[in-house]
């Protein structure tokens, strides 16, 4: 059937546009991208993003919370009246951890050495070496603390005599209140802080 050119043109611009409107109906045109697709991965990856910052944050929040839970262990303990603590004396005393766990048992019990010189003056020292943490002991003859492991020996104000440790006893902060001698414990007194 003869048909005019001009018409011809026409009709064959109609034919492209609907073409171009329509990709999907060309066989020969590349497939559309999901979008589901794309929108899942970017949340996958936000999701994941969150996960690792999260485990990243934890250390770092902990390490900044440390010093309240430190405030929060130390805590005022009776040793008990003063009478239990002769003048000139050093005596072995225990108190109650107050940073325990309910399966602690009797591990939560700690010993010090409590020296009463006169009055109401007071030395506390941690029990153990400082040298590598063995317990001294307390020997009134000679008027020394002795460390059973190296052979460390300390003098009874707690300062060091000899052998391998480095200084003298750790000692606790204490107090006489009440007729009764109070020690703040919660955390073992170290070489980066002599003085619980
Ligand atoms: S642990 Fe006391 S001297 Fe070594």
């Amino acid at each position: 059937m003869f048909q005019h050119p001009a018409a011809r043109a026409i009709h064959d611009e109609r034919m492209n546009m609907s073409e171009t409107a329509s990709p999907s109906r060309n066989p020969a045109a590349p497939p559309a991208q999901p979008t589901s697709r794309r929108v899942f991965l970017l949340r996958l990856g936000i999701l994941l993003n969150a996960i690792a910052a999260a485990i990243f944050a934890v250390p770092v929040l902990g390490y900044l919370a440390s010093p309240m839970r430190k405030f929060a262990w130390l805590s005022w303990i009776s040793l008990g009246p003063l009478e239990h603590f002769p003048e000139h004396q050093t005596r072995l005393a225990t108190y109650r951890n107050p940073y325990t766990k309910p399966w602690d048992g009797m591990t939560a019990n700690i010993p010090c050495w409590v020296r009463r010189e006169a009055g109401d003056t007071f030395m506390v020292f941690a029990i153990n070496c400082t040298h590598l943490g063995c317990p001294v002991r307390w020997f009134q003859e000679s008027g020394l603390f002795m460390c059973p492991c190296h052979g460390g020996v300390f003098y009874s104000d707690g300062k060091r005599a000899s052998g391998p440790p480095p200084r003298g006893l750790y000692q606790y902060r204490h107090k006489v209140e009440n007729g009764r001698l109070w020690i703040k414990a919660g955390e073992l007194p170290t070489l980066g802080e002599p003085l619980a």
